[in-house]
Order: structure tokens, then C-alpha cells, then sequence
């Protein structure tokens, strides 16, 4: 069974978490129960969680991208199965998702392709002998638990309230957290910190960086790579990324600057890091493009090419700025 998370005031529960609570001080509030229930409607009770979460902005995106994966099932066509998505959503987050969708409807879709892509990712990752997979910032990602039975060792990278929220869910039904390490990775030593998890620094390793590159300050990006790259031989990277130079928002249309900046503020969340170029990995970091392209192209693919093919041009225009990549350590 997980540890409790202990407060330092000896508080006792129950405590009720609000994801999507106004970000005026950048924080999640966790709040006693019946106070809470007064004065809002959310639902997200956890038993037994004392009051140390304290869940930024970041953070709260996880519960939004969970929410849009809980809706697969409804879907005409679903492209995965994550049964454990429900558990991370609640009012807040789904709202927030209804808000990203009227942004720029093809949002969550693309974020359904991005799911089905990096569940891809995983499985023929494993298949080619890869015997590790790391989540960084892995959210609410449940995937070792969707690949429990395929032999290899999962680990999992995030913020510790993050971490921890997940745990309690987890405890609640019954399952146990992957190891994990409680970081802030663009700050912290993750190869050393995984390693004194179990993680084998010589092993075939993927890593699945999904939902982040566009979070983080785009100053700290290369030097964490390279310092994984320092550390960790043979592995393999995959994340989604908007190709475009977010700090100068150096946009081709004004429709895509709208959008994405729709999209920020649906998600609470700003996004300063886009990669116009990706040959930066491979000139400021030792790596090389295994694979890259736009979500959208993988319609076809995914059974969707007709619904993509029917999106208004100037939609299919904006989705070519979202897309995947896989680095490959040289
Ligand atoms: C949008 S969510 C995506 C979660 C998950 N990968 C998914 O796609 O469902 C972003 C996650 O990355 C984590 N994250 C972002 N930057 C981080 C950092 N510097 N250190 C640790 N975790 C980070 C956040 O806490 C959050 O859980």
C-alpha cells in the first residue's frame, strides 16, 4: 500500500482536491470536505489524503487530458481503451475540456491520435527489445498498467503532488504506483534519481514525454536532454510539440495565433516552447530524428481520414503545427 501523504498541522481528513480552482496563486486548493461542498460542486474527494497537495498549473492540465480520455468510449470509433481515465476527472477538468474543444474543435481529437500514437510507441518499442520505459511527466497515464503483463519495467517522473494524488486513486482501487520519482526533472538529477529506483542505467530504455515539451521554459529544455543523454546510453524519446517559435509567437496565421492562444487559456496554462526546426536536437543535443510528423497525417491510419479530410481548410492548415517526434540517442 502507498505511504499517506502527511501534513505538518496533523490535520485529518476528509480533504477535497479542485483541480481548475482559479489559478490566482497558481495553486490547487486542497480544502476540507464539508467547507467545500457549501460553497462548490466539485466532486474529486479522495479519503484519507491529508492537506499536502498542492497541485500548480501544470499539474492540472493532467486532470483535463485525462478528462478527454474518458470520453473514448462514447466515441463512434474509439482508438484505445483507458478505463482508469474516469477516476482523474471531475467537473473542473471536463469543463476545461469542453472549453479546449470550442477553442478549436479538432483539439481533442488530435489529442486522442496523440494517445492511440504513443500507446504505438510503447508496444513496438517493446517488441524491439527496449526493457524500460520511463513516463516523465507522466501525468495520469496509466500505461504500466495497461502493459503490465509485457515484461518490461515501468517508472514514473512527476511533480510530487501529482505523484501523489495518483497514488491515493490508485490505493483506492486497489493498485500499486510504478516506482516514481518525485521531481521537477528540468531541475533534478532523474538518471540518478531513477537509478536509486531500480531503473538500469545500461538498459534499453524508452521514454515517453507526452503533453510537455509546450509547458516548459524553452532555456532548460536542451541542457535536461543532454544531461539524460550523459547519463542513460540507449533510449529512446518521444514527444508531441507545436512547430512553431512560441517565444516570438511567430505564427504563419493569425487563426493559428488565436487558437493556440485559445487553447492556453482554456488549459490555464501558457506554452512558451515550440520547435520550428528539429534539427536542434540533433546540433545542441546527441540525438537523431528516429520518426516525426503532424498528428492529423496519421488519420487515415487510425480509421479518421474522412473526418479529417472534411475539417475546414484553415483547420487542416493549424493542425499541421501539431505534431510527434521520436529522438533516438546517438
Ligand atoms: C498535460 S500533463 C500530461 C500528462 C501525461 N503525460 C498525459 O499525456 O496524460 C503534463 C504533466 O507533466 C508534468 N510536468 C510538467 N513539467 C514538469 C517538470 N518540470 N517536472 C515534473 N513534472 C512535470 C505535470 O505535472 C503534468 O502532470
Amino acid at each position: 500500500m502507498p505511504a499517506a501523504a502527511h501534513g505538518p498541522d496533523g490535520a485529518t481528513p476528509p480533504f477535497l482536491i479542485l483541480p481548475g480552482f482559479p489559478p490566482i496563486i497558481n495553486q490547487y486548493y486542497v480544502c476540507r470536505l464539508p467547507e467545500v461542498l457549501q460553497a462548490t460542486s466539485f466532486t474529486s474527494y479522495i479519503p484519507g489524503l491529508r492537506p499536502m497537495i498542492d497541485i500548480n498549473e501544470i499539474g492540472a492540465t493532467a486532470f483535463v487530458i485525462a478528462s478527454i480520455r474518458a470520453l473514448e468510449p462514447e466515441k463512434p470509433q474509439p482508438l484505445f481503451n483507458d478505463p482508469y481515465a474516469p477516476w482523474f476527472s471531475n467537473d473542473r477538468a471536463r469543463t476545461a475540456a469542453r472549453q479546449v474543444d470550442a477553442v478549436f474543435p479538432p483539439s481533442t481529437t488530435m489529442v486522442r491520435f496523440r494517445t492511440r500514437y504513443f500507446n504505438r510507441f510503447v508496444e513496438r518499442g517493446i517488441v524491439d527489445g527496449a526493457r524500460q520505459v520511463v513516463l516523465l511527466g507522466g501525468g495520469f497515464d496509466m500505461r504500466a498498467h495497461h502493459y503490465h503483463d509485457m515484461g518490461v519495467a515501468f517508472f514514473e517522473v512527476d511533480q510530487k503532488a501529482v505523484l501523489e494524488f495518483k497514488r491515493h486513486i490508485l490505493a483506492d482501487n486497489g493498485l500499486e504506483q510504478p516506482p516514481s520519482l518525485f521531481a521537477n526533472y528540468l531541475e533534478e538529477d532523474v538518471a540518478g534519481g531513477l537509478a536509486d529506483l531500480g531503473f538500469d542505467l545500461a538498459a534499453p530504455t524508452l521514454m515517453v514525454w507526452e503533453g510537455n515539451t509546450m509547458y516548459l521554459p524553452p532555456a532548460s529544455i536542451m541542457p535536461f536532454l543532454n544531461r539524460l543523454a550523459a547519463a542513460i546510453p540507449s533510449f529512446r524519446i518521444a514527444f508531441d510539440y507545436f512547430a512553431v517559435d512560441l517565444q516570438r509567437r511567430d505564427f504563419d496565421s493569425d487563426e493559428d495565433r488565436k487558437r493556440l492562444e485559445g487553447l492556453e487559456r482554456a488549459m490555464q496554462a501558457s506554452f512558451p516552447t515550440g520547435f520550428p526546426d528539429l534539427t536542434v536536437f540533433e546540433k545542441q543535443a546527441p540525438f537523431e530524428v528516429a520518426e516525426s510528423g503532424s498528428f492529423s497525417e496519421l488519420a487515415e491510419e487510425y480509421g479518421l481520414g474522412e473526418m479529417v479530410a472534411e475539417y475546414p481548410e484553415d483547420w487542416r492548415e493549424t493542425l499541421t503545427l501539431y505534431r510527434y517526434c521520436v529522438l533516438e540517442r546517438r
